[in-house]
């Protein structure tokens, strides 16, 4: 992972959680986006709105007092440490939520940095998905920077983690036939 990302600002992992672990996060997500989740949004503060043309997920937040949240979120900061003694990313802090795209949901090209925004430098994107078949879609499709060239289309499986700058790469969630569940997070740095 290190090596992917120092080489070309994103990486492609897999087998990233022990299986007790994943199996106990898909759980979580599961119950979490059944009781908590809300349509997702896009911008911050008074940018904040909700437009169903551009994303369709419905996404909980995690939350450390959660015991399925806390493994992930004890996970991803041991990630963070070994990331800034590595590559010196000099990240402080890290949210994430669980997302579910229903059948047919899609999140149109975007990039998870915002201007004036809260500093994200890192994104992730861990899959939950079992079973995932090629013709099922949902990929994630990344771009260049010019939100031309595709330089890379990730199928949504179970234990893979996907890790770019949030800054440098558009990037969009093509539209499945089945439910599709990610978390989503992001480190922030100076
Ligand atoms: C996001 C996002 C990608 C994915 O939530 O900002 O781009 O593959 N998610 O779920
Ligand atoms: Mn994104």
């Amino acid at each position: 992972m290190i090596r992917q990302l120092a080489d070309q600002s994103f990486a492609i992992v897999d087998e990233v959680l022990p299986a007790a672990q994943l199996h106990a996060l898909q759980q979580c997500a599961q119950r979490m986006l059944a009781m908590h989740a809300k349509p997702a949004g896009t911008g911050r503060g008074p940018e904040h709105s909700l437009d169903a043309s551009i994303r369709q997920d419905r996404i909980v937040w995690l939350d450390a007092a959660d015991a399925g949240s806390a493994s992930y979120l004890a996970h991803m900061e041991l990630l963070r440490q070994q990331l800034n003694q590595q590559l010196f990313l000099g990240l402080f802090s890290y949210e994430a939520h669980f997302a579910s795209y229903a059948s047919g949901a899609f999140y149109r090209k975007h990039l998870d940095a915002f201007k004036g925004g809260r500093n994200r430098r890192l994104s992730t994107v861990f899959y939950l998905n079992d079973d995932w078949q090629p013709h099922t879609g949902g990929e994630l499709l990344m771009y260049q920077n010019d939100g031309e060239t595709v330089v890379a289309k990730v199928t949504p499986l179970a234990n893979r983690m996907v890790l770019f700058l949030s800054e440098e790469f558009p990037h969009e969630v093509l539209p499945a036939t089945r439910q599709r569940l990610s978390i989503a997070g992001w480190f922030a740095g100076a």
